[in-house]
């Protein structure tokens, strides 16, 4: 067992979903028990749990449990299973696979016949769903592996562990391993502004696994690659164009830039259900805005301000860093070049 992070269940007789309220890292391991849509809804907008493959499985696993409540006649339920689809899919617009997962569990639905126990069938597509999560995160970090030699020094942005999956997460997965295996690795965690991914996220779930951590605030990145010590940097993605465009956590751009400007590789790890063949390139992401909120105040809050309220704010949480900058991509079908992304699509 490399990581014990209950990062999301089911409550008993799977009647809703327990997540670790991710808001409240690293000071307060508390969970949350959701048992509607419009919860789930609300805790996938306001980050409580978050990750692009955790938010598909999230929002599964919220629909199942929501299918056990329904009554009226079978068609009646699976438009009430469709619509609780549409409200949690209308959540975050940039990671593709809060779609995806979604789009598994309208099928899933649509195929149900009328004597079909509904509420049985999704709770096994979710299931599903997080199981293969799970698997696709474990053979994620046997993929990148071998880029980490004992002493491995890796740079990262944001949060792609365990509290941003279903598993051991995608671009931490890798080092999650090379740790098991005795190797001496450490990690770089850049801070992530606005709402601190990196050091409330990264480094309390790395340093509660004994690896050790560095955290640095994101305006540090350029400096620290220059130092000429750095392994790679691996980052996780929320969608990755049929071109090999990644959109990411916002900052992800500028430390590719970095990074190529210092010659370290820049990896960015994924399973299959962050690959979109529909969307041609990054150009055609669409990227969430979050609220300006966020940048007013310290963590959010309006007690502790860090701009005046006369000031304007943008606030996109996510960024595209074009396929040129990036060395390969460490998938659940093995490390990949750009012109090997196809392999992944449909699959
Ligand atoms: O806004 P967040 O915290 O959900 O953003 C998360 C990221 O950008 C992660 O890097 C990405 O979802 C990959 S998680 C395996």
């Amino acid at each position: 067992m490399i990581h014990s992070i209950n990062q999301i269940g089911w409550l008993p007789g799977r009647s809703g979903v327990r997540i670790l309220d991710q808001t409240l890292l690293p000071t307060e391991e508390r969970f949350l028990d959701i048992t509607t849509v419009e919860q789930m809804a609300e805790a996938i907008r306001a980050l409580r749990v978050r990750g692009a493959p955790l938010i598909g499985i999230a929002a599964a696993m919220g629909v199942a449990a929501a299918a056990g409540r329904l009554d009226g006649s079978p068609v009646r339920r699976r438009e009430n299973v469709l619509g609780a689809c549409d409200v949690l899919q209308a959540t975050r617009p940039t990671a593709v696979n809060l779609a995806w997962a979604l789009d598994r569990m309208r099928r899933r639905a649509r195929s149900a016949g009328q004597e079909e126990d509904l509420r049985g069938a999704l709770t096994a597509e979710a299931d599903a769903i997080w199981e293969e999560d799970r698997a696709m995160c474990q053979r994620i970090g046997e993929a990148g592996l071998p880029l980490l030699p004992d002493g491995a020094t890796v740079h990262t942005h944001c949060n792609a562990g365990a509290l941003a999956t279903g598993g051991i997460g995608t671009a931490l997965a890798p080092i999650y391993l090379a740790h098991a295996a005795g190797r001496r690795v450490q990690v770089i965690a850049d801070e992530t502004r606005p709402l601190l991914q990196g050091s409330r996220l990264t480094a309390w779930e790395l340093t509660r696994a004994g690896i050790p951590t560095t955290v640095i605030a994101d305006s540090m990145a350029a400096s620290r690659l220059r130092q000429g010590d750095i392994t790679c940097v691996i980052v996780g993605a929320d969608r990755i164009a049929r071109n090999g465009d990644v959109a990411n956590k916002i900052g992800s751009y500028g430390l590719a830039l970095a990074a190529r400007e210092h010659a370290v590789p820049f990896y960015v790890a994924a399973p299959r259900s962050t690959f979109d063949a529909a969307t041609p390139h990054g150009a055609a992401i669409p990227i969430e805005e979050r609220a300006p909120d966020e940048l007013r105040g310290m963590g959010g809050s309006s007690a502790r301000p860090t701009a005046p309220d006369a000031a304007n704010i943008w606030n996109p949480a996510f960024d595209v860093t074009p396929a040129e900058l990036i060395a390969g991509y460490i998938t659940d079908a093995g490390l990949l070049g750009r012109g090997e992304l196809e392999r992944l699509v449909g699959g």
